[in-house]
């Protein structure tokens, strides 16, 4: 036989489909989970329509194997692709993507669709996905339905069920499909208590490996974080109602480095009150030792999470239990209501109908209701702890952007975090997860570590310490700038030439949330900074960042087209970053003496160079 050395037959997707007589096959490119879960809902629907589908990761599998999927008679191929970061394939799959891209197989015979998930507040929207859908073409395969495209910063779950509804008929045309069967809700894993397990076989939060937690083991990754104590957490505001803390978490020991720009990843823990609230509201006993078990057997993933563990440790570590939920929990937990008017809702709220989706909208959405409120509302809705389990997604670290300099602070990780805490249209108060979490870790009080790692980035000062650099970072857009400024300030101390560090900062006020003012004062005083400030509400018209921006035109020239500085942005990424970008071009046009188009081109260019950079986040 003729078994592939790398690939082992576990990595043929193929194999699976013919043992299992299935034909579709569902590929996912997900980063924090989305992608993944909304591959997993097509491939089970795909029985309603007598197609048969397993879910895919296109890391694990061989993805040559896609030229033979056209032997397995009305096979289909679709793919749920996120675009990440700045254009960039999710990591898993980005092989695929090389392979696709660098290649030139044939793909006829193959059929496919194509859904992206992206975000239109960022520059590159879908832009793996767009890709995928026309290189496969390209490439000689078959389209079965259009391209879809999610837009998270709007609803991308609306965007999802909506191409999903007519993806269906559009499949079941082209092969000749007749009318699909009734919607059967099925349960993807199985329950099993373990009372008699060994105490020390069940997962009490540990992201992989059992005991890691305990048994602490370098090399530290997304898969073997690193407990990380706390050593500072202060508060920065000096008045207003919001709260930013500074962090410093102690990384020594652990064998991790990273560069100023780089981000650190933590996972946080749900907050015991939130817990216990929605034990009580599906009757159950958290201490209980439980596994879920795949069903599909031939799935690469046994369970949703670390298994055997408690339902506390589950609700706790493993799952997002504060996220506004998707419309198909709503449906599953239609069923489990013993009123028919809340069962009706349930329903319709997970429908695509106007009126559905409408009440979604502004019952869920906006009102934003988690699965605690939801069955806090809808009283007769009393669904079992483990469905519950499976439904909810799996609880995602939180990254933040590093706010120190590894040349100051080889053992420190600074972060720079504002608190995420709001009141809902129903008079809660929703609380951020990592936030609170945070919020509540307190030096010197009982367990303050945190399991963390570091993600590289490419937001990264220029090599040459004498060119000049113009950074804008309003709010906590400051936090990976500090970290910069302190590295030039270093530089300086050496005796190295640094040449211009030019920072411009907005808040809202400037006696209450001017973060880290005092430290800047000083770099300025000693001649290494020059700081523009924009503080919003200290006066009746607002003042942004953006407007001093746009006054200092000559001044941002200078330092980006007559000197090749670099131009940084950091912060929210929804209106500031595209508004400083805009202007970028504006100046580009008046002082640089081009077309707009030319303009555009400019800043490309200068990405490419690593000459313009955003480190940004909705
Ligand atoms: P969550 O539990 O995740 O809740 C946040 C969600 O609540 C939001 O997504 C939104 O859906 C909802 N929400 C929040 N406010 C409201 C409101 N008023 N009304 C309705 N809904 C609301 N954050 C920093 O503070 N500092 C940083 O340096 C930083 N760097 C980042 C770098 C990167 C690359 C990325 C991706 C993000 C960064 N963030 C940073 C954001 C950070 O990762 C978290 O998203 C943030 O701290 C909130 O996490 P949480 O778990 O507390 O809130
Ligand atoms: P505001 O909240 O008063 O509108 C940090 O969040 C600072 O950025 C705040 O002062 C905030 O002002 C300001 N800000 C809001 N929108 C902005 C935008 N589009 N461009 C620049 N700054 C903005």
């Amino acid at each position: 036989t003729t078994v592939s050395t790398t690939i082992s037959s576990d990595n043929s997707f193929i194999k699976k489909l013919k043992a299992s007589g299935r034909s579709l096959v569902v590929f996912y490119g997900s980063q924090t989970g989305t992608g993944e879960e909304f591959a997993g809902r097509l491939a089970k629907e795909g029985i309603r329509y007598r197609m048969k589908g397993m879910v895919a990761d296109p890391e694990e599998c061989d993805m040559e194997e896609l030229l033979q999927l056209k032997d397995i008679p009305n096979s289909l191929a679709v793919f749920c692709l996120a675009t990440y970061g700045e254009g960039d394939p999710t990591d898993n799959a980005m092989e695929f993507f090389e392979w696709l891209s660098n290649g030139d197989a044939d793909f006829n015979g193959l059929n496919y669709a194509v859904f992206g998930l992206g975000n239109k507040t960022y520059e590159h929207y879908n832009k793996m996905a767009i890709y995928v859908d026309q290189r496969l073409e390209e490439l000689g395969a078959t389209r079965v339905f259009e391209l879809g495209l999610g837009d998270d910063d709007a609803n991308i779950e609306d965007d999802f069920i909506t191409w999903k509804d007519r993806f269906w008929p559009a499949v079941c045309d082209f092969f000749g499909i007749e009318g699909g069967g009734e919607e059967v809700l099925m349960r993807q894993f199985r329950l099993l208590e373990q009372p008699n397990v060994q105490p020390d076989r069940v997962y009490t939060g540990e992201i992989a490996r059992l005991h890691s937690l305990q048994n602490q083991r370098p090399p530290f990754d997304a898969k073997n974080p690193f407990l990380a104590p706390i050593i500072v957490n202060r508060e920065l505001h000096k008045g207003g109602d919001r709260s930013c803390m500074h962090i410093e978490l102690d990384i020594t020991g652990s064998k991790m480095r990273y560069d100023a720009g780089d981000h650190v990843a933590m996972y946080p823990v749900n907050d015991t009150e939130i817990v216990e609230k929605l034990g009580k509201l599906c009757n159950a006993d958290l201490d209980t030792v439980f596994s879920l078990i795949n069903t599909d057997t031939d799935s690469s993933k046994k369970h949703p999470f670390p298994c055997p563990t408690t339902y506390r440790t589950a609700l706790k570590h493993y799952l997002e239990i504060t996220a506004i939920p998707r419309t198909h929990i709503l449906k599953e937990l239609a069923e489990y209501c013993t009123d028919e008017a809340d069962k009706e809702v349930l329903r319709s709220m997970s429908s695509i109908t106007p009126e559905g989706k409408e009440k979604y909208q502004s019952w869920i959405q906006d009102a934003c209701r988690n699965i605690v409120h939801i069955l806090e509302d809808i009283k007769s809705c009393r669904p079992p702890i483990d469905h519950i389990c499976e439904l909810l997604p799996r609880l995602q670290p939180r990254y933040y952007s590093i706010s120190s300099s590894s040349k100051l602070y080889p053992n420190h990780v600074h972060v720079t975090a504002v608190l995420v805490q709001y009141k809902t249209p129903t008079g809660r108060i929703n609380k951020g997860v990592a936030t609170s979490f945070l919020k509540n870790k307190i030096p010197g009080q009982e367990d303050v570590r945190v399991p963390v790692f570091i993600r590289k980035s490419q937001f990264r000062l220029p090599t040459k310490p004498e060119i000049p650099v113009i950074m804008v970072g309003p709010g906590t857009g400051l936090a990976p700038f500090r970290g910069f400024i302190q590295e030039r300030q270093h530089l300086r101390d050496e005796g190295k030439i640094v040449g211009e560090t030019i920072l411009y900062f907005g808040c809202r006020k400037k006696s209450e949330d001017f973060i880290y003012a005092e430290e800047l004062e000083e770099y300025i005083k000693k001649g290494t900074l020059t700081m523009k400030t924009a503080f919003s509400r200290d006066q009746s018209e607002k003042i942004y960042v953006t407007h001093l921006i746009e006054k200092d035109a000559d001044l941002i020239w200078n330092v980006i087209g007559e000197n090749k500085g670099h131009f940084y942005i950091c912060g929210d990424a929804k209106n500031m970053a595209v508004d400083v970008r805009n202007i970028l071009v504006q100046i580009l046009v008046t002082k640089g003496n081009m077309s707009e188009t030319d303009a555009v081109q400019y800043l490309k260019k200068m990405e490419a160079q690593k000459r313009y950079s955003a480190d940004v986040w909705s």
